[in-house]
This record gives structure tokens, sequence and C-alpha cells, in this order.
């Protein structure tokens, strides 16, 4: 498919192609935040508020936007985080999604509560996987869990902390949206409004595996969640703490980090336990409405951490502009969920390749404008007139000659 017949020119192109394909409820449920949807936009504004400067007569034509992470090359400093309803916008779509990340050369995260189980995602994507875990309320399934995850072959483990509870999303409510899918009136309205989803992705779905469920539960977890208690324990627990995460730390033979943390006590906390990296992300504003932007404390994170761990961010980032913008202010690389989300239910493996395509674009692009040959040149010294958030340059320096 050639770039004109998808009539994807950005990531946003993306997103209305997914609006057109998916079925309100589904739609709604990758693109929605929690409450009032003010987190999910301060995301985008913090991104948006920062300008950069160009810079001229410097010779980029020997540029690169590759870098490394974990020791790993990477053919830009971009990854895909962990989403739960991969399949649910595409047909075996988590397996469609990692696909595509190995073929840009991007780590992609399998999620915990992924519709396609993690050995059939290793089998047929390959590439640089990592997995992301949710705990259990039960520590002991959590753990005997954990030892399949070894066993598949991840190297990275990545272990949500954010939202101990379930987070409060009205559209869902409103739209008759749940997983696993309730097949209620309104849900059937909206199905039928979309026959091309009908088709392509829940008759294959029933057709090949059956219902939607989430594929890497243990039997006895599934059974519950399927039936009628819907407790949000099942997914995640409300009692994890520190303990846990030392727990696992010292199970874990690979790379560790955290995703969900905002703030830099946090940041240090993980440091000291040992952790290789943290996460910054608000779950792309959807749990916690007035979250700031990760991308707002990545500054104050960074300054507390120093080098000594990785520091990842995700949530907002539509641009390669705001890859930049984000390495600028210290962080080793950027994640998101949606954009690949909305591509694979644009085409599949072609529409999350495109998602990334566009990334790599464009951040290549805003490189060269601003004069950089590699993502390690990047730096504050590309803000202008930066909010308060964003430290000055002259700081920067100082800090640097120390
Ligand atoms: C539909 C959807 C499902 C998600 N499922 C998970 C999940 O299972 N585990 C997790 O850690 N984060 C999950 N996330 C959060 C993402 O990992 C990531 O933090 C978020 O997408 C970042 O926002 P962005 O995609 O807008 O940049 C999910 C996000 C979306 C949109």
């Amino acid at each position: 498919m050639t770039r004109d017949k998808l009539g994807a020119y950005n990531i946003e192109d993306l997103r209305q192609n997914a609006k057109r394909k998916l079925p309100r409820g589904i739609f709604e449920f990758v693109d929605g935040g929690a409450e009032d949807g003010i987190a999910v936009k301060n995301n985008r504004g913090a991104y948006r508020s920062l300008k950069i400067k160009n810079r001229v007569l410097v010779d980029v034509s020997g540029r690169s936007t590759e870098t490394e992470i974990f020791g790993k090359k990477i053919t830009m400093p971009y990854g895909i985080s962990p989403t739960g309803s991969g399949g649910i916008v595409s047909y075996g779509g988590e397996i469609e999604i990692a696909k595509a990340a190995a073929k840009m050369g991007v780590p992609c995260t399998v999620a915990t509560n992924a519709l396609t189980p993690m050995e059939e995602i290793c089998e047929k994507a390959g590439g640089d996987l990592w997995f992301q875990l949710y705990m259990w309320d039960d520590r002991e399934m959590s753990m005997t869990f954990m030892d399949r995850v070894k066993a598949a072959g991840f190297e990275t483990l990545m272990v949500t902390v954010d939202g101990p509870v379930g987070p409060n999303r009205e559209y869902n409510y409103r739209n008759g949206f749940s997983m696993p899918l309730h097949y209620s009136p309104r849900l059937f309205a909206q199905l039928l409004a979309k026959p091309e989803w009908c088709v392509r992705v829940l008759a294959q779905q029933y057709l090949r595996r059956g219902a939607f469920k989430k594929e890497n539960y243990p039997p006895e977890l599934s059974r519950k969640i399927t039936g009628s208690d819907l407790s949000y324990k099942h997914v995640k627990s409300d009692s994890q703490s520190w303990d846990d995460i030392r727990r696992i730390r010292d199970m874990w033979p690979g790379n560790m980090l955290i995703k969900g943390l905002q703030s830099k006590e946090d940041a240090v906390i993980a440091m000291e336990e040992g952790l290789q990296g943290v996460i910054l992300s608000n779950h792309g504003g959807r749990y916690v409405d007035c979250a700031p932007a990760p991308l707002q404390v990545l500054p104050e994170v960074r300054a507390a951490v120093g080098d000594r761990i990785r520091v990842i961010i995700d949530s907002g980032a539509r641009r390669g502009s705001d890859i930049v913008k984000a390495i600028a202010l210290g962080a080793d690389m950027v994640m998101s969920g949606r954009p690949t989300l909305w591509g694979a239910a644009a085409a599949g493996e072609t529409g999350a390749y495109r998602a990334l395509e566009i990334f790599r674009e464009e951040t290549d692009r805003i490189m060269a404008q601003c004069g950089f040959n590699t993502v390690e040149e990047i730096g504050p010294q590309i803000f202008w007139n930066p909010p308060n958030w964003v430290p000055r340059i002259e700081e920067s320096l100082s800090a640097a000659a120390e």
C-alpha cells in the first residue's frame, strides 16, 4: 500500500482513519482519557508549548536518528508502549504491531492484558520485545507467571505501577464498552455501523480464536473475569508496594523498569532499588485527569537521577519534533501506545509501520533543521523562550562543566 492510498501523512491522519473504521465504543476506548480529558489535552499542550530554533549552515548530510537502549541499536529513540487492546482494533493486532516494530528496528512492549498469547507474539514477530507486567492480587500467581515471561525469552521487563484502582472513563459507561465485550443492543448498533470491522476483526476472531480474552491470564483468573465478577482487583492489585518490586527484581535476570511514575521522589527510589530505568507516564491521561504531563516532570527527574538510570517518557508524543523535544529535556527514549493502535486499526501491520515511519521521517527532518547529526547532540539549546519547567541552557551548561 502506498502512502497516498492510506492517505496518512501524519499521526492524526491515522487517528481519523481509525475513527472511520472502528466501532464507536472501541475508538473511544483507545482515544479517550479519564474524566474530563484534561490530562490528554495537557499531554499534547506541553509538547506544543515548546518552541525550537533551527540552526543554519551546519553540514547535516551524515545525520542519523539511530541510537541505543540497553545496549541494543535502535533506528530512532522511540519504542511502543504496552496496550492490552491491539487485538481488538485489528485481528492479531498485537502481532502486527510487534512485526512493524521489528521491521523498523525499535522496541515493542507486550502487555500482560494482550489478546494474543505472549509466546505467539514472540514467535511470529521477533524483534526487541519487552514485557509489561500487571501484578495481580494473588502474588504467587504473579510470580509463577514471571517464570512464563522468562521462559518466553523477554530480556526487558516493565512493571506498570500506576492505577491501583480502576480508571473513571465515563465514555465507556455511556457507549457500553467493556473488556470482555458485553453484547448489549447499544454495542450491537455500534458494530453494525462498521461492517468492515465486523468482517476484518470480529468474524476472524471468532472463527480462528473464539471470544476476545486476555490470553496471557492463567485459566483460573480468566474464568473470573469472564464471569459476572468484573472486579478491577483481577486485573491489577491495589496493595502492591516497593516490597513487590524488590521481589520481582530479585528474580528477574534482565533489565527492569517501572512505568507510571510522575515524580522525582519515586524515580530516586527506583534508582536506589537498583532498577535499570523508569518510564514517566500518566498512562496517556487515562487515570489521573489532573496529572502533569510526563514531559513537564522530565527535567526535574533527570536532574535528580543524573545518568545513573534510563529515563523514558510516554504520553502525548505525536510528531518527530516531540521526540526531539523530549530528548532535549533529558529522555533516553520516547514511547507511545495510541499511534500504532490507530495505524493497526487503519491497515494492520502496514498501518502500524506507517505510524513508525512518520515518527522516523519527522525526527530525521527536525534533526536536520536544528543542525544535529546524532541523537546524542540534541540538548536544551534548541528551545526558544522556554516555560519555567524547562532548565535554562545556562544552568545545563554550568552543570555539565562541574
Ligand atoms: C487502549 C490502551 C490500552 C492500554 N493498555 C495498557 C496496558 O495494558 N498496560 C500498560 O501499562 N499501559 C497501557 N496503556 C497505556 C500505554 O502504555 C501508554 O502509557 C499510553 O498509551 C501513552 O499515551 P499515548 O499513547 O497517548 O502517548 C494503554 C493505553 C491505551 C491507549
